[in-house]
């Protein structure tokens, strides 16, 4: 199992797209199972497995959340039952946790709940590990499959769940735009990261640009010559970044490019030529994590 923790403290760029797309991708594979993770409380993910285009619920996944609540078989349930005292967190793994977006894409939702897991009503230091037990449970399950990547959609700030997953993540994956906050906000994701994650390694790090510009007229040039630039810009900081505090990180080649005119990336199914540049992405994120 592989884990990958999507983020960046930067709204919008791309994070709820990406982790969507690439657990897409990567369960197109007959061998692979996939399970990704809304771990944002503003529910961008769920929200958008959840409703149709006109913003109607879909049927299938309501009567599903509906009894997962009803159940207590939410993220938030197994965070209470995990942090509670002197108990061995007994939660059990199934279905009724795990929603099937289709045979081998799956899915953990996020709740409204887990906005109070800010507040000081759990044991802060007890979070820390919860996702990493979660994942033990989930590999332990024999009433869910063997997930080969788990992909964790994690909110625009520092939360204590995100900290439960970079300290036990394989992989964080960066998405950056191509504007003047890239690389500033580069290198003060990866200074504070490595703060945060201590005394926990800091995971391999990899990062891509999400909607890049192409260059305009007959330019046979792969990118416009801001996205260029700012894509200079990143690779000096993660270059410094990995000279300097010695971490293994990787400016991913394949690049997302901006699809105007697209407002959903979830819901509007995935164009082509969209598929193809994740799926790229993907290859390249899995050699990465493969890589002694
Ligand atoms: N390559 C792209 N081309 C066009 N639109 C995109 C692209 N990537 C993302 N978007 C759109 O940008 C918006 C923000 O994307 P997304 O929700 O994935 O960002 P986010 O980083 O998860 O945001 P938040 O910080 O709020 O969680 C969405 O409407 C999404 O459809
Ligand atoms: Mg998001």
């Amino acid at each position: 199992m592989k884990t990958i923790a999507t983020i960046n403290f930067k709204g919008g760029v791309g994070k709820t797209t990406a982790t969507w797309s690439l657990g897409y991708v990567a369960s197109l594979d007959p061998e692979v199972n996939t399970l990704i993770f809304d771990l944002d409380a503003q529910m961008s993910l769920t929200q958008a497995i959840a409703l149709n285009e006109d913003g109607s619920p879909i049927k299938s996944f309501s009567d599903w959340y509906d009894r997962a609540i009803g159940k207590h078989k939410t993220i938030f349930n197994a965070l209470d039952e995990f942090t509670k005292p002197a108990t061995n967190f007994n939660f059990g793994i199934n279905h009724d946790f795990i929603y099937k977006i289709s045979e081998r894409y799956h899915f953990i939702p996020s709740v409204e709940d887990l906005y109070w897991t800010e507040l000081e009503l759990f044991d802060r230091d007890k979070v820390k590990y919860f996702i990493q037990r979660l994942l033990e449970k989930i590999q332990n399950s024999t009433s869910v499959p063997k997930y080969d990547y788990v992909l964790f959609d994690c909110p625009p700030s520092f939360s204590l769940l995100s900290y439960s997953v970079l300290s036990c993540c394989d992989l964080v994956l960066i998405p950056i735009n191509p504007d003047f906050f890239a690389a500033k906000g580069l290198d003060l994701l990866l200074s504070s990261l490595q703060m945060r994650i201590e005394p926990f390694p800091v995971p391999r790090i990899g990062v891509f640009m999400n909607r890049a510009k192409k260059p305009g007229g007959s330019s046979i040039k792969r990118y416009s010559n801001e996205t260029q630039r700012y894509l200079d810009d990143a690779r000096d900081v993660l270059n410094r970044v990995s000279r300097e505090k010695d971490l293994k990180v990787k400016l991913f080649d394949s690049a997302i490019f901006d699809k105007v005119g697209m407002k959903r990336a979830i819901q509007e199914g995935m164009p082509t030529d969209f598929q193809k540049q994740f799926q790229g992405l993907w290859t390249e994120t899995r050699t990465f994590l493969s890589e002694k």
